[in-house]
């Protein structure tokens, strides 16, 4: 009987074959434990001597990554983290590995990026890979358990949402292009046909900033939603960010102790989230003796840790200058030099995971956001056009994976939770 590891439960006490690879090995003159993987778990497989003199032979000659079906019968066994073990009664090799890069020892980030396709096998990043995995079904459950359509958004476009200085370029036949910043534009005419929609799909950043926060391109996921306030919208995005803690929480135990991650933190994501504006923050960095930032500049990422660290569960700071956020957002009206935005910053330093915002719904105020901001306006005739035909109060957010990805999974690096992360400088493999 053929089975996967995670499977191995139900086959106790029974003789049974898995495809898998060698993790790594360790042994004695007796006994050859073997650490096996096959994508679904890992597993202890345990060759005795004293059984088959072949057997054990074999064992001990396999190398990492190797290849091969391995029969035996499965064993609960307190010990493994897995809690089974299988007493290996055959090996069929697939195909002998040999020299595999990356051993046990310590190895460092370019030589672990250069071999990507294979460090992607390793208990760790095996586990970011699961959690980042959850999120994405998460996702799909929560919005669609709460009414959303998921709508896709071209990967070309001839807009750019999110400013002109980080455009990829590309030609689009006798046309320029630019490579997706954000789906939210075509999501906000979904919205106008569909109510509440979301978009999740890849999104392009030319960033030149090289931190652990920033990839070239990164998965977004956009809801849009009619009718919503700014205040609805918030509500929203605390209520699937919840979701999202208490599913990998639940389903990514193994992952999490695999990595591990302190799980108190995640445990203290419960909507609703507290709220403070932009000249609340900063004051609070005042206080706290930031002396360099005036009202008006953009947080970097040592304020953001600042201000998260003065709250235990992730904060919104809302109503933003209106000169340092996009041209279609809201202005409040409580104070016209803000807008109806709000970023979510998670703790322990992890940074904004959600920026949005409600949208400006006037279409006159749009068009002249539009060049004001020195964008081209043919190019938003249609995005002006959902202003002139039903226009109606809507707001939307972004929630970026891979920085939701790395917060779960508590790794240092969005780097590590892309299967393959392009990064400044690095477009292999
Ligand atoms: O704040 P941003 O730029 O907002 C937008 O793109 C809006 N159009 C979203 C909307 O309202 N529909 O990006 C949203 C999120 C950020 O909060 C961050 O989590 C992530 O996307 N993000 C990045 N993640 C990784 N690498 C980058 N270079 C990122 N830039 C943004
Ligand atoms: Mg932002």
């Amino acid at each position: 009987m053929k089975i996967t590891i995670n499977q191995a439960p139900q086959y106790t006490g029974q003789e049974v074959t898995i495809g898998c690879w060698l993790l790594q090995k360790r042994g004695s003159g007796k006994l050859q434990f073997l650490q096996l993987r096959d994508g679904t778990g890992f597993m202890q497989g345990v060759v005795v001597k004293a059984n088959d003199e072949d057997l054990f032979a074999t064992a001990k000659g396999l190398h990492q990554e190797t290849s091969m079906y391995v029969t035996g019968t499965i064993k609960e066994d307190e010990r493994s983290s897995f809690g089974y073990e299988m007493e290996v009664s055959n090996i069929e090799i697939i195909q002998a590995a040999e020299g595999y890069p990356i051993t046990p020892k310590e190895h460092g980030p370019e030589f672990l990026l250069d071999n990507r396709h294979l460090w992607l096998r390793s208990r760790k990043q095996h586990a970011v890979m699961n959690i980042r995995n959850q999120i994405i079904k998460s996702t799909h459950d929560f919005y669609f358990n709460n009414g959303f359509k998921k709508i896709d958004s071209p990967i070309l476009t001839s807009s750019s949402p999110e400013g002109t200085t980080e455009l990829f370029h590309t030609k689009y036949f006798d046309e320029d292009a630019y490579l997706s910043q954000s789906g939210q534009l075509y999501a906000e005419a979904a919205a106008m046909a569909h109510g509440k929609v979301f978009t999740f799909g890849p999104t392009f950043r030319a960033e030149k900033s090289k931190t652990r926060r920033h990839l070239i391109e990164f998965w977004m996921i956009e809801p849009e939603m009619a009718f919503y306030n700014h205040e609805d919208s918030l509500v929203v995005q605390e209520q699937y960010v919840e979701y999202l803690a208490k599913n990998v929480l639940e389903n990514c135990k193994l992952d999490l102790e695999a990595l591990g991650r302190d799980t108190t933190a995640l445990e203290k994501i419960k909507a609703p989230f507290p709220r403070i504006s932009y000249t609340e923050a900063i004051d609070l960095l005042h206080e706290k003796g930031f002396d360099d930032i005036e009202w008006g500049d953009d947080f970097g990422s040592p304020h953001e840790t600042e201000i998260a660290n003065s709250f235990d569960k992730p904060v919104f700071i809302v109503n933003y200058p209106k000169a340092i956020k996009s041209f279609y957002m809201s202005t409040n009206p409580e104070d016209p030099r803000t807008v109806l935005c709000a970023d979510l910053i998670a703790p322990e330093g992890y940074g904004e995971i959600i920026g949005g915002s409600e949208r400006i719904s006037d279409y006159d105020e749009l068009k002249e956001r539009i060049v004001e901001s020195g964008l081209n306006l043919d190019a938003y005739e249609w995005y002006l056009d959902l202003r002139k035909y039903g226009s109606v109060p809507h707001s939307g957010f972004g929630l970026g994976l891979e920085r939701a990805v790395a917060w779960f999974s508590g790794v240092q690096h969005v780097r590590e939770t892309a299967p393959f992360p392009r990064l400044l400088n690095r477009l292999y493999p």
